[in-house]
């Protein structure tokens, strides 16, 4: 079961942590690579230091800052 898709999908930047999307079905990292999406919520990394790119996998809570 895919994420539906809306026509503005919601983005939420987390202050020192991910980017949370809501109601995309896919998401191109910067390779070009598309990583299917099946949540209705996926949080993308911005520290760049996730073991899951390009998913956050919380370890931007331990960086310091
Ligand atoms: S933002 Fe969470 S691991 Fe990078």
């Amino acid at each position: 079961m895919s994420a539906p898709e809306f026509d503005h999908p919601d983005v939420v930047l987390v202050p020192h942590g991910p980017m949370l999307l809501r109601g995309v079905g896919s998401v191109q990292d910067a390779d070009g690579t598309v990583h299917p999406v099946e949540r209705p919520v996926v949080a993308l990394c911005r520290c760049e230091k996730s073991s899951r790119l390009p998913w956050c996998d919380g370890t931007h809570k331990v960086i310091p800052r």
